[in-house]
């Protein structure tokens, strides 16, 4: 097997989980190359749903190595809780390994999140309130604590102290919130620590040993092309690397080792929280009447459309081909993995947008100014659908009703890459090869 990166091509929750859980077994090592505990990955066993947050989804093979890359940043409690709790489902962590150069959220990264998302009022982001964005700030910053620095007392308390030099005062005078002390986060963390320890790796040089030694490895990317913090609609975005590009960063392997990169891509589009959202179906509450509306709740409903992470109703909206497009360069897409095309079974017909229009100009291709972007109409295309017709049971492609097949012809053609996978239903075997 080849070394093959999984990334999410429209704005995360494209069923990256499920995917990666497909094709995992296949692979010597799973590794999460960026984000946190802002991602939630679904992936269904045995008639069992499972959320995995900062584990990689190789971990549901005994054979894959998970390992969480340099590029992730950390949440101590999320991640021995979720795997407390994997353990507690029969899945084992023993294989686990975590790089020493990940980076750390301490709990002032969480406040800072929350109380600046606030302070943003009705321009907020909508973030997880993760952690994540100030985490990755002190990276940048070079103010971060990494996983290493929390296996040495002396070293940790040393970084902490200059960091809460700076925080504190952050979080007092500008937004009134509770300060810490050294004693009392490394009290939480150092137990956190020793549990870490066990599974701490160089994994830079683990990775680069296995593909050496002939061994594959699979990159698993959360959250999502549009919401990359480079090529996403920023500033509406996470804050790291998640297209295909992320996975060289994020794990210290070089780029020429990547021999295919998989973009899972949403028969329809989802996004969760603020920001441009061009083929959006919005909701009563959101201000959509009648047909707009209407759509709007059949695809979350059917779809189950509720973060992973959030428990938030996720926005809705037709496939938007321009961004499909968009994502083949971005991240030099060789495959396509198209999810939830059993959820379109819903509709009459189905509309892909494949151009924008502002102030008189057609756009077929992602308008560089975010102005631009945010007051665009879709231009459509309407397809004939195939309601009523059940294609979960499909396991190839002809046996898809005829409607469906073209569907995905015609998504392949306008995107420009090959769509070898189609999933019809949550759990694994769901899925048709081609
Ligand atoms: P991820 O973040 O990209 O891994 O995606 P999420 O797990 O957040 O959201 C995808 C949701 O869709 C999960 O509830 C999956 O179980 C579900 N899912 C994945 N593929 C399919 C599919 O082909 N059909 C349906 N109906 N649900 C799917
Ligand atoms: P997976 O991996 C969908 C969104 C948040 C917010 C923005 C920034 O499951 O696809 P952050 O907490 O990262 O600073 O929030 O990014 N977001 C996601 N949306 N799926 C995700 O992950 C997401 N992770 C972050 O809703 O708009
Ligand atoms: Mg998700």
């Amino acid at each position: 097997m080849s070394n093959v990166v999984l990334v999410g091509t429209q704005w995360g929750d494209e069923g990256k989980g499920k995917i990666t859980d497909l094709i995992a077994g296949d692979f010597d090592y799973v590794v999460r190359y960026q984000g946190g505990n802002n991602a939630g990955h679904t992936v269904v066993h045995n008639g069992v749903s499972l959320a995995l947050h900062l584990m990689p989804s190789g971990v549901m093979y005994e054979n894959t190595v998970p390992v969480i890359g340099n590029g992730v940043v950390i949440d101590p409690a999320a991640l021995v809780k979720e795997m407390t709790l994997l353990e507690q489902e029969g899945v084992s962590c023993k294989n686990l390994k975590i790089s020493c150069n990940a980076h750390v959220i301490m709990p002032y990264h969480k406040d800072l999140d929350g109380a600046d998302e606030k302070r943003l009022g009705k321009n907020s982001i909508g973030t997880t309130k993760r952690g994540i964005g100030p985490c990755y700030q002190d990276k940048a910053a070079r103010k971060g604590i990494r996983v290493q620095d929390l296996m040495d007392e002396k070293i940790f308390r040393l970084k902490l102290e200059a960091a809460l030099a700076q925080k504190n005062p952050i979080l007092d005078k500008i937004y009134g919130l509770h300060t810490y002390t050294v004693d009392e986060i490394v009290e939480e963390y150092l137990p956190y620590a020793r549990i870490m320890q066990r599974y701490m790796a160089e994994t830079t040089q683990l990775l680069n040993d296995a593909l050496r030694a002939g061994k594959s490895i699979l990159f698993e990317g959360a959250q999502a092309t549009m919401l990359d913090i480079d090529h996403g609609t920023y500033p509406y975005v996470t804050s790291s690397s998640c297209g295909a590009g992320g996975a060289a960063i994020g794990t210290g392997v070089g780029p020429m080792a990547i021999d295919k990169v998989i973009g899972i891509m949403k028969a329809y589009t989802t996004r969760v929280g603020g920001g441009p959202f061009p083929t959006e179906q919005r909701f009563p509450e959101n201000g959509g009447t009648g047909e707009e509306a209407e759509v709007g709740e059949l695809l979350c409903s059917v779809g189950h459309e509720y973060g992973v992470t959030t428990g938030r109703k996720r926005r809705c909206g037709w496939f938007d081909g321009v961004i499909a497009k968009y994502a083949v360069d971005v991240n030099g897409l060789t495959d396509i993995a198209l999810t939830k095309l059993d959820v379109l079974s819903e509709f009459d017909t189905i509309k892909v947008c494949v151009a924008y229009e502002y102030e008189g100009k057609r756009y077929d291709y992602l308008p560089m100014q975010q102005s631009v972007l945010f007051h665009s109409q879709p231009i459509y295309v309407e397809l004939p659908g195939w309601k009523g017709v059940d294609i979960s049971g499909c396991r190839t492609f002809e046996e898809l009703p005829e409607n469906a097949q073209k569907y995905v012809n015609y998504l392949e053609e306008f995107s420009g890459a090959r769509i070898s996978m189609i999933s019809v239903a949550p759990e694994r075997d769901c899925t048709i090869i081609r």
